[in-house]
């Protein structure tokens, strides 16, 4: 669905009518069409605590781009970015970063992992302060810390916590000009881990995905996978396909190489189809709340496939009414299709071994499950519960070499959110520092890059896809 107010708002009169009236004047979000196109291009500043200890995976990951390393050239990590960065074939260029200086970044990292007591956090001002007003629009910033668990001391531990006031406060700071900020924890030993987490936060994949704190810890060795097509072979279901945000992700997963097998109820079986033919898939028309849905499903990739490679559950309804107006046949049925056919689902191709080894699941909470929503408390409970089973189903999987994690898309341009009254809508799309609504591009993407096999370390978290809302922790 378009945005007349932004399309307004950015063209050269609205630009400067909407700022002299102090309303929003949300940029547009650069976004990735082509899976193979450079991950981040321009000047990419690098900075780092004393004793940091993740500088080489940094310049290794950024070495498989155009960009442009840089390094601040009175910072007293200075020497240790360029070894980083010749170690990885990578020149860097040393960058005076007063007021006199123009250069514009399109990236900021700053690895914090050596920083061991919170006198240290200094550190973080005097990366950031000098050039946070010379982020090029659509920028992104990432802030690299220890896993808590991993801290030598309550100090350090205090200080690696503290990363998240900062990298939730200055997301509000940059939103505007469409920059986002993201914050990843590292556990010791998973250091190899980090680079598709890092390149999905410093990509234009990460659009609409901003304040978000992401944990890696060790996951299964892959082998080199190709980046331009990193789910090559892999075979991908995705529920809910035929239209909306299903129909994006199946979309996305196609164009990052997967097999994708389209799944909705029956009586979308024509809009399925379609979308399946399109991109080069099958299609399941099934419900899955029927009683011998997770049977059909794993027979189907049975027989087609042998098994199946990532599973996202994205089919989800909505029938909102205040609790005291609602009947239980809408309580059962939002939770039925929204969480519980999703545990039916699992348990099937998981008792099947059907699931392959570096499988993912994938599912679809909301923000409602984190922040609540007035008259939604059946769908709250499921988007919730949605993000409880993850949790609970982290470990158990890690232990068959899967994972599962979740996404929580925030205001998402959809039919769904197009049938909102007019200035709820205008609230919605607005209520974050973006100043946008997301696309459903925006969640697909999310959930390629946990689907990618490189993502091995990522499992058990949540990732927000809202733009910063301002709703919710
Ligand atoms: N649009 C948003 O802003 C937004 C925000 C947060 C979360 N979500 C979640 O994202 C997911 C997709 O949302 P959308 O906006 O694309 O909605 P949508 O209504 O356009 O699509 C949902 C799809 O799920 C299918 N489906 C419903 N019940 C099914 C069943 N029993 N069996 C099989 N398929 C079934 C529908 O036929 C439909 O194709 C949902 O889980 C939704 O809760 C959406």
């Amino acid at each position: 669905m378009s945005d007349r107010y932004q399309k307004i708002a950015t063209s050269p009169f609205g630009k400067s009518l909407f700022s002299s009236l102090g309303l929003p004047t949300p940029v547009e979000l650069d976004r990735q069409d082509d899976a193979a196109a450079d991950f981040v291009k321009g000047k990419v500043l690098v900075g780092a605590a004393v004793g940091s200890s993740l500088l080489d995976v940094v310049a290794k990951t950024l070495s498989d781009s155009s960009a442009e390393i840089c390094c601040q050239a009175s910072a007293a990590t200075a020497s240790d970015v360029v070894k980083a960065a010749e170690a990885a074939g990578k020149k860097v260029t040393q960058v005076s970063t007063g007021r006199e200086d123009v250069t514009k970044f399109k990236g900021l990292v700053f690895d914090a992992t050596g920083i061991s007591s919170t006198s240290e956090l200094r550190a973080l001002h005097e990366f950031f302060s000098p050039v946070v007003r010379k982020m090029a629009n659509s920028g992104r910033i990432v802030v690299l810390g220890l896993a808590m668990e991993d801290c030598a001391s309550v100090s350090q531990a205090a200080s690696m916590r503290s990363l998240e006031g900062f990298t939730r406060s200055l997301g509000k700071e940059v939103g505007k000009k469409g920059t986002t900020v993201q914050l990843i924890y590292v556990s010791k030993g998973a250091e190899a881990q980090l680079e598709s987490p890092l390149r999905f936060c410093l990509s234009p994949r990460s659009a609409y995905v901003s304040a978000q704190v992401l944990k890696v810890s060790n996951g299964t060795e892959t082998t080199a996978i190709d980046w331009g097509r990193p789910l090559a072979d892999k075979v991908v279901l995705v529920t809910g396909a035929s239209r909306g945000i299903g129909e994006s992700i199946a979309e996305v997963m196609a164009r990052d190489g997967a097999k994708v097998v389209c799944l909705d109820v029956p009586q979308a079986k024509e809009g399925l189809d379609k979308v399946a033919a399109r991109l080069g898939g099958t299609a399941i028309a099934v419900d899955i709340t029927a009683a011998d849905a997770p049977k059909t499903i794993a027979d189907a990739l049975e027989k087609d496939f042998g098994g199946v490679d990532v599973v996202v559950h994205n089919a989800g309804v909505t029938r909102d009414k205040t609790l005291g107006n609602m009947k239980a046949d809408w309580w059962d049925m939002v939770i039925d299709i929204n969480l519980s056919s999703e545990e039916r689902i699992n348990d099937e191709l998981l008792e099947r071994n059907l699931l392959r080894e570096n499988g993912r699941i994938i599912c679809v909470s909301s923000m409602s499950g984190i922040a609540g929503n007035f008259g939604q408390t059946n769908y709250a409970v499921s988007k919730a519960g949605v993000i409880g089973y993850v949790q609970a189903m982290a470990a158990p999987l890690a232990e068959k070499k899967i994972t599962i994690n979740a996404v929580a898309p925030g205001f998402i341009e959809t039919q769904m959110t197009a049938a909102i009254p007019l200035m709820t809508r205008e609230v919605g799309r607005r209520m974050n520092s973006l100043s946008q609504g997301g696309q459903p591009q925006d969640v697909a993407e999310a959930i390629a890059f946990f689907a990618s096999p490189a993502s091995t370390g990522v499992n058990g978290n949540v990732i927000r896809v809202c733009g910063q809302s301002l709703l919710g922790a």
